[in-house]
C-alpha cells in the first residue's frame, strides 16, 4: 500500500488514537498507527506524507516522559501534535510546560487567532474537546500562537505549519469542526490527495494475493463470524484453490451451524463441516471452571483443525500452503502494545487462531482494515446480511454462558431461551441497535409455581449491552414490555425454566459475557 498517501500517528497511548486514524481514512487518506518508540528508521522508511503525535497519559513534565527523536523535526515531514503532543513539541522545541491551575476536561470555546494554515477557513470561536492538566505556558522560539482556550495557549505553529500543535482533540464529534482541521492538516499542509477508498483496496488486495500466494494452496478455519467471512470472500477472488474449515463444536447457538453452512453455501465457498461436537463435550464433561472451560476448549479446537487440515493438505505443509486469518487492525494495535505486565482478564484464545506447530504461512488481508471497514468490504463482497449483522459470539460459545457443568440436556434449555429473547428483540426492531445480546443459564435452580404446582426449576438471566468496541459496555435500556414477553414466553416455552432475571451491570465493573 506503499504508494499512496500515508499519514502516520505515532502512539502515545491516548483513548482516542485509533478516532484519528479512522477520522482520516473517512477523508480518503490511508493512516496507520505505531507505537511512539518506534525507530525513527523505521518512520522515514515507511515514506509518510505526515506526522501526528497523539494525546496521552504522561506529562510532559516527567523526567522521562514519552517523547519523540528530535531528529525527527529535521526529516522535512510535517509533524501535528494533538494535546500530550502538543506539549512534547513544545518541550522539545525550546518552550515550556507547566501545570496549569486547574485541569481542562470536555467542552471549551477555542479562539481561533486566525495565524495557522491549520485554521484557516474556520470562524473565529468554535467548540472544542479538552482533555489536559499540563498546559504549554512559554512558545517555543520562532513559534506563533495560533489559538487559545481562555487564558490558556491552545495551538501553535512553526515553519508555516510544518509543525503545529493544538491543545484539544479534533477527532472526538464534540469539537466542532475537528475534520476540517485534520483535512486543513492533510491536504493544505501535507498535500496528500484523497487516494484511499474500500473499493480501490480491495482492487488492490485481490490482484497482490493472487501474486503472493501464486499456485499455492489456502486454507481457512471459518467461524460463521464477519472477520473470517469476508477474508475467505476477498481470498475466494484470488484463487480456486481454497478450503475452508467450519469447526461445529456443539456450542453454537439454535440452528446457527445450519444457517452458517447456507450462507456460505450463498457465498460459493468450498466448506468442510466438521461435526466435533461429541469430541468437545467429552472433554468438557465435569468442568466447571471458566478458565479451564476456555482452555480445553481452546486445545481441543486446534486439535480437532489440525486433524481437518491434514486431511486436506497431506501430512507435510508444503511451502506453498498458506493458513488465511481474519486479524483486523485493532488487533494488530492491541497485540503489538499490549502491556507485559497486564493482568488477564480472561483467555480470549481467539478460537480460529493460528496453531503455532503448523507450517503454514500466514495470510491476514484484513490486518490494515477497521471492523466497520471490514464490514463495508462484506457489503462490496455481497457477503449475507445475516453475517454482516451478527452480533459478536465467543469462540468459546455457549460454554461460557452455560454456568456450571455442560451437559447437551442444559445447552438445549439455553438454546431454547436464547432463540426466544433473540426473536422478541428482532420483532422489537432492536437487534441492531444492541451490541450483543443473550441468555446466560445459571447454574442455582430457583422456586416457582405453576398452576397450582411448585416447581424447582433453571434460571435464566438476560444480557444485552451497547457498546462500541466491546472494551466497555452499559447495560441496554429495553423497554419493559420487551422484557416482559420474553421472559413470560421463556417461562412458557421452556418448560424447565422457573424464572427469568435481567443483567443490569455494565463493563466495567462486570464483563459482557457472565464466564
Ligand atoms: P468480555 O466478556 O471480556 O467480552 O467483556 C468482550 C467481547 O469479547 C467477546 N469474547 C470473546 N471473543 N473469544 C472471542 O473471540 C473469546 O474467548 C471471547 N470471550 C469473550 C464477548 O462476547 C464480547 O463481545
Amino acid at each position: 500500500m506503499r504508494h499512496i498517501d500515508n499519514i502516520l500517528i505515532l502512539d502515545f497511548g491516548s483513548q482516542y488514537t485509533q478516532l484519528i486514524a479512522r477520522r482520516i481514512r473517512e477523508l480518503e487518506v490511508f493512516s496507520e498507527i505505531l507505537p511512539w518508540d518506534v525507530s525513527l528508521e523505521k518512520i522515514i522508511s515507511l515514506n509518510p506524507k505526515g506526522i501526528i503525535l497523539s494525546g496521552g497519559p504522561h506529562s510532559a513534565r516527567e523526567e522521562n516522559a514519552p517523547s519523540i527523536d528530535a531528529k525527527l523535526l529535521e526529516a522535512q515531514i510535517p509533524i501535528l501534535g494533538v494535546c500530550y503532543g502538543m506539549q512534547i513539541l513544545a518541550k522539545i522545541l525550546g518552550g515550556k510546560v507547566g501545570k496549569g491551575e486547574r485541569a481542562e476536561y470536555g467542552r471549551s470555546t477555542l479562539q481561533n487567532l486566525n495565524s495557522g494554515k491549520l485554521f484557516c477557513g474556520l470562524k473565529d470561536e468554535f467548540t472544542v474537546w479538552m482533555s489536559h492538566w499540563d498546559q504549554v505556558e512559554e512558545l517555543p522560539p520562532g513559534a506563533r500562537a495560533t489559538a487559545k482556550s481562555g487564558n490558556i495557549l491552545a495551538g501553535f505553529e512553526l515553519y508555516e505549519g510544518g509543525i503545529s500543535a493544538i491543545q484539544f482533540h479534533p477527532e472526538v464529534v464534540h469539537t466542532e469542526d475537528g475534520v476540517k482541521v485534520l483535512s486543513n492538516f492533510l491536504f493544505n499542509i501535507c498535500s496528500c490527495g484523497p487516494s484511499w477508498n474500500l473499493n480501490s483496496w480491495l482492487d488492490d488486495k485481490v490482484k497482490k494475493i493472487t501474486e503472493k500466494i501464486s499456485s499455492g494452496h489456502v486454507i481457512c478455519g471459518l467461524s460463521g463470524g464477519v472477520d473470517s467471512s469476508v477474508a475467505a470472500s476477498i481470498v475466494s477472488r484470488a484463487t480456486v484453490n481454497l478450503d475452508c474449515i467450519f469447526v461445529d463444536h456443539g456450542l453454537l447457538r439454535l440452528g446457527e451451524a445450519e444457517q452458517v453452512l447456507k450462507d456460505y453455501e450463498s457465498m460459493n465457498l468450498s466448506v468442510h463441516h466438521v461435526d466435533a461436537s461429541e469430541r468437545f463435550l467429552e472433554a468438557l464433561s465435569g468442568v466447571t471452571e471458566p478458565e479451564r472451560k476456555r482452555k480445553i476448549i481452546g486445545e481441543t479446537f486446534i486439535r480437532v483443525f489440525e486433524d481437518a487440515a491434514e486431511k486436506i493438505c497431506g501430512k507435510d505443509n508444503s511451502d506453498n500452503d498458506w493458513l488465511l486469518q481474519g486479524t483486523i487492525y485493532p488487533d494488530v494495535i492491541e497485540s503489538g502494545q499490549k502491556g507485559k505486565d497486564a493482568s488477564v482478564i480472561k483467555s480470549h484464545h481467539n478460537v480460529g487462531g493460528l496453531p503455532e506447530d503448523m507450517k503454514f504461512q500466514v495470510l491476514e488481508p484484513l490486518r490494515d482494515l477497521f471492523k466497520d471497514e471490514v464490514r463495508k468490504i462484506g457489503h462490496i463482497l455481497g457477503i449475507p446480511e445475516s453475517i454482516l449483522t451478527r452480533h459478536p459470539f465467543p469462540g468459546p460459545g455457549l460454554a461460557v454462558r452455560c454456568l456450571g457443568e455442560i451437559t447437551r440436556e442444559r445447552l438445549e434449555v439455553l438454546r431454547k431461551a436464547d432463540a426466544i429473547f433473540i426473536e422478541e428483540i428482532r420483532n422489537a426492531g432492536l437487534y441492531d441497535k444492541t451490541w450483543q445480546a443473550f441468555s446466560v443459564l445459571l447454574p442455582v435452580k430457583s422456586v416457582g409455581v405453576v398452576g397450582d404446582v411448585r416447581t424447582y426449576g433453571e434460571v435464566i438471566a438476560l444480557r444485552a449491552v451497547d457498546a462500541s468496541d466491546g472494551m466497555t459496555a452499559d447495560w441496554f435500556r429495553f423497554p419493559h414490555e420487551v422484557l416482559d414477553a420474553t421472559a413470560r414466553r421463556i417461562c412458557n416455552e421452556v418448560k424447565e425454566v422457573s424464572r427469568v432475571v435481567y443483567d443490569v451491570t455494565g463493563k466495567p465493573p462486570a464483563t459482557i459475557e457472565w464466564e
